[in-house]
């Protein structure tokens, strides 16, 4: 495909006007263009869930609450956990992009109880006790304190807008019941070309309403900052898994100033795996 080939800073011209058409979402998922992540592929979403659920299964009880912060196109969650055992779950987003009809979810119900009775997504939820909410952290918020046994997100957390990321932390630690635990992906490229173009850019320009409603924001933080916060917000950090670029992908002098202090170790960090517990 063309978009392929095309050069970072076309891709984001292209992205700041695409953005601006009165084009549904589900008309730009179908054309590829913005796509939430491949949570509607039923394998990619079982895998999802099993790898986050394998690092964290020994410390859950036989009954057990999750919640997914940005499920992004897919519900099928709620269905997966509710397969291995879980008794609620939570599906927290910032946009309500899910699919709700069933014909997306037929692979993923086939021979399960909930498909049964027909109806839309929305009534599987029910029957599994899950619920899907849409308002990012005000969603969170509703959440009772200390409800959660395990949260998880797949390529999420470099979503969260920089102004409320230690906010939705907080609010993760809080809803955790004690003795939880919690398992992030991170993906820390930019989304334009999977480098890091993003931090050419002065904070003014990348956090701006215009930047960061044209499908390509990231907030930007850094491995460490990430671990920060979690840190602050009373997390214990149980185990870090990052995978590096063999060399900085773009040269320092292309950093906007505010990005140079960082290593090159940690620059290098394109993907991270956080596993945290809360303490009983
Ligand atoms: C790249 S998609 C990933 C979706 C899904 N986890 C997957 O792997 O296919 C990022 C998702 O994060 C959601 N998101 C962004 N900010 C959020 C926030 N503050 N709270 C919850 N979800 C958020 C977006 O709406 C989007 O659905």
């Amino acid at each position: 495909m063309i978009r392929d080939y095309a050069p970072w800073w076309a891709k984001l011209a292209a992205k700041l006007v695409l953005a601006r058409l009165p084009v549904p979402y589900r008309v730009w998922r179908r054309l590829g263009v913005f796509v939430h992540g491949a949570m509607l592929d039923v394998e990619f979403a079982r895998r999802t869930f099993s790898e986050h659920f394998g690092r964290v299964r020994s410390w859950l009880p036989p009954s057990f609450s999750v919640l997914e912060l940005g499920p992004g196109d897919s519900l099928a969650t709620a269905v997966i956990a509710a397969e291995q055992g879980a008794s609620s779950t939570w599906l927290v987003d910032a946009s309500p992009d899910a699919g709700l009809d069933l014909a997306h979810y037929r692979a993923l119900l086939g021979g399960t109880p909930w498909a049964a009775e027909g109806g839309t997504m929305l009534d599987v939820l029910a029957r599994v006790n899950a619920r899907y909410e849409t308002a990012g952290l005000g969603s969170l918020r509703q959440v009772p304190e200390g409800s959660v046994d395990f949260v998880f997100s797949q390529a999420v957390l470099e979503h969260v807008r920089r102004d409320e990321f230690d906010r939705t932390v907080d609010e993760l630690f809080r809803l955790q019941a004690p003795g939880g635990v919690a398992s992030h992906h991170v993906d820390l490229q930019d989304h334009l070309a999977y480098s890091l173009n993003s931090l050419r850019f002065p904070a003014r320009v990348w956090e701006s309403a215009l930047f960061r409603s044209s499908g390509f924001y990231t907030n930007r933080l850094r491995d460490s900052e990430i671990l920060r916060s979690f840190e602050k917000a009373g997390y214990r950090v149980v185990d870090v898994d990052r995978d590096r670029w063999p060399a900085l992908p773009l040269s320092r002098r292309r950093l906007h100033a505010d990005f140079r202090h960082f290593t090159d170790e940690e620059l290098r960090v394109r993907r991270m795996d956080i596993l945290l517990c809360k303490a009983p």
